[in-house]
């Protein structure tokens, strides 16, 4: 089957270096291997060296990883000069690394809340502004956050993440206003549920997501290609007048009024 990706240019993102936090799995991954697909370098960032490094053999020579904790400056630091010194220059983050688990508000330990807020939402910053002197010198650069429809309604057992997501669209509204100026555009993606991925497995157990799925318009999950596809799609140049904004991509799920579809 054709993946939505391929409806690009080959060589679209010949030139492009990129930076991927979360990129060794999932969403990211699939982020990661459409930009290096489309002639893109890409440095993935992770926690786990083996697990970066067994993906960036299966997505191809012009992917590598670099391990770091998003939550930990110092490291992600370290990761993008590793970036840099393999590839020369960083046009493209995206800040896609995130922690998640069912829990309810009474049964969430503080320390609970401040972990998911850590890595979604602080270690978006740290990265972001590790990148600024370089992305600034790139002069055709993106930040492109990876959030969520979940703080859009009231999501149950979703307090950390909900929180933590809706501070990332804030941040990438701020940017996208600070660092016009310097040709930074800050963009985001909103990922409705999207199939395969350790999100839905954790966070739709048993039958929730069969449940859920008769919730979205389209009648289907996401792919991840397709989420992948909105990331090419926003660092296009066919997006070069779109910054600050957020691009919900959920097959329409976040709009629908379950009691009135189908009518
Ligand atoms: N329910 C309730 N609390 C939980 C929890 C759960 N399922 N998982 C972690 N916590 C709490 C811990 O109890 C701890 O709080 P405490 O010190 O008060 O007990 C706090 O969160 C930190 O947990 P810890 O396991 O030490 O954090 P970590 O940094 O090692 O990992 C995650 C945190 C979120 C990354 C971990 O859940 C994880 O590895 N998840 C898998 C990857 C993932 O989430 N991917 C995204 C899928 S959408």
């Amino acid at each position: 089957m054709q993946s939505p990706v391929d409806v690009f240019r080959p060589g679209l993102l010949d030139g492009h270096v990129a930076l991927v936090t979360g990129g060794g799995s999932g969403i990211c991954r699939g982020i990661a291997h459409a930009y290096a697909k489309l002639g893109a370098k890409v440095c993935i960032v992770g926690r786990k060296q083996d697990v970066l490094d067994k993906t960036a053999s299966e997505l191809g020579g012009s992917v590598f990883g670099a391990s770091a904790d998003v939550r930990q400056p110092d490291q992600i630091a370290a990761a993008i000069a590793a970036c840099v010194a393999r590839f020369g220059k960083l046009d493209t983050v995206v800040n896609g690394a995130a922690g998640n688990f069912l829990a309810p508000v009474a049964g969430l330990s503080p320390n609970g809340f401040k972990t998911v807020i850590d890595i979604d939402l602080l270690g978006t910053f740290n990265t972001t502004r590790a990148a600024f002197e370089l992305l600034r010198a790139s002069g055709n650069a993106l930040v492109l956050n990876i959030s969520a429809t979940l703080h859009y309604h009231g999501t149950p057992l979703q307090i950390h993440a909900s929180a933590a997501k809706a501070g990332v669209d804030a941040v990438t509204k701020t940017l996208a206003v600070e660092w016009g100026q310097f040709g930074i555009r800050a963009c985001g993606i909103a990922p409705g549920p999207i199939g395969d991925t350790e999100g839905m497995r954790r966070l739709a157990p048993g039958d929730i997501a069969q449940k859920a799925m008769q919730h979205i318009p389209a009648g289907r999950f996401g792919t991840i290609d397709e989420i992948a596809a909105a990331a090419v799609y926003l660092r296009s140049p066919a997006a070069a007048y779109i910054t600050g904004h957020v691009l919900v991509v959920d097959g329409g799920q976040c709009i629908a009024i379950p009691s009135l579809l189908g009518v």
